[in-house]
């Protein structure tokens, strides 16, 4: 059974009610006491999809590119062994495909025909690729100063554009009140993302061997990746297939690092940075992420703008073209010491920003 639950007043509402929050303005999470069993994943299929027991849909409208499983590549980062996850690799060019391609077989399942979404610009190209497939109409609110890639791609997608001035949290406002009349494909307060960036670790348990890392590094904003590892975790924990949770490293830019700062209990201090995928002041999710950061012993870390840079050219001169969001988890492994063996994600893909990317080339 699979239920939606309001994280603050336990509320419940059916899993197929369209609800994007509740009635007491909290956000929702969907709650099940559905073991998972990996006997069941679909083994004629060679990407997320395989797990499609694993997640709460019922209909065969499954809205797909094909999706494949992600390179696990092992590589020296700073003198350190670790694996990287290429989910840059993904058709928009970013992790976030494992949502959407959930989130978006949902809306197709409910019969909706248009969508609103906000997003830093991933999300928003993302959602509206897997709307094209799916012929839904998609409103994509982003803010104006987002990566031109990425402003290219929600266009050709054949989206609506809503570019909005200001910073991410002035988009999230104007989106809000489009999302009153409109089914809203929010990759932060939709649960159903959730249950799509959390297959990012099922690939990881069965490339390894059927095992999970004791560290898994990755940025986190608004925190689509790092609750879908927590979900998947937990599922697998309930289920009997780990017994612990691996050792979640969240990485955020100094210039924007709300969750720490909540934490030490001092006021947020924002400044612009090039890791514009986690520059999120006030991330709607920060009292759950807290609790996980605390439940799971995870591990906090802040990195600045310049070893972001450092960090982007270091790897892209490996063969690794990523963004410069993505690339706060390798400047993140510069700093810190692991014990056992590290996972670390890879997010976005360098051709989103070409732009930002030759800039770097130049100054450097
Ligand atoms: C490339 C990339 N990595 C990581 C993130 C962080 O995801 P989240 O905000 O869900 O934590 C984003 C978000 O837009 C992103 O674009
Ligand atoms: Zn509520």
């Amino acid at each position: 059974m699979y239920l939606l639950k309001c994280y603050f007043c336990e509320r419940e509402y059916e899993i197929n009610d369209p609800v994007y929050k509740c009635a007491c303005g909290g956000f929702l999470d969907i709650i099940t006491d559905e073991k998972i069993n990996f006997d069941f994943v679909n083994d004629k299929i060679k990407g997320l999809w395989r797990y499609e027991k694993f997640i709460p849909l019922f209909s065969n409208k499954r809205v797909t590119f094909g999706e494949c499983f992600t390179p696990l590549v092992e590589d020296v980062i700073y003198g350190k062994n670790v694996y990287l996850k290429l989910d840059y690799l993904f058709p928009s060019g970013s992790y976030k495909d494992r949502g959407s391609a959930v989130l978006i077989s949902k809306a197709k399942e409910l019969g909706v025909s248009k969508i609103v979404e906000d997003s830093s610009g991933n999300a928003g190209a993302s959602i509206a690729m897997y709307c094209a497939k799916a012929n839904i109409e998609a409103d994509i609110y982003v803010p104006a100063s987002t990566s031109k890639g990425k402003l290219a791609q929600v266009r050709a997608f054949g989206a609506n554009l809503k570019l909005v001035e200001g910073d991410r949290q002035k988009t999230s406002e104007a989106v809000l009140k489009a999302a009153e009349n409109i089914y809203y494909a929010s990759h932060v307060y939709n649960p159903f993302f959730f249950e799509g960036t959390k297959t990012f670790i099922f690939e990881i348990y069965e490339q390894l061997g059927y095992r999970l890392p004791d560290n898994i590094v990755m940025p986190v904003g608004n925190g689509t990746l790092l609750i879908g590892a927590y979900i998947a975790c937990k599922q697998m924990i309930e289920s009997g297939y780990i017994d612990k949770f691996p050792k979640f490293v969240c990485v955020q830019s100094e210039n924007c690092a709300p969750l720490s700062e909540m934490l030490n209990a001092r006021p947020l201090i924002y400044s612009e940075t090039i890791a514009e995928g986690i520059a999120i002041k006030n991330p709607l999710r920060a009292l759950q992420m807290l609790k996980i950061i605390k439940e799971t012993n995870a591990a906090l870390v802040t990195v600045s703008d310049n070893d972001i840079k450092n960090a982007l050219l270091s790897v892209a001169g490996m063969g690794y073209y990523i963004e410069p969001t993505s690339a706060s988890v390798i400047a993140a492994l510069k700093n810190i010491d692991l014990v056992g063996d590290t996972v670390v994600e890879l997010t976005g893909s360098g051709l989103k920003a070409n732009d930002k990317i030759s800039y770097l080339i130049e100054n450097s």
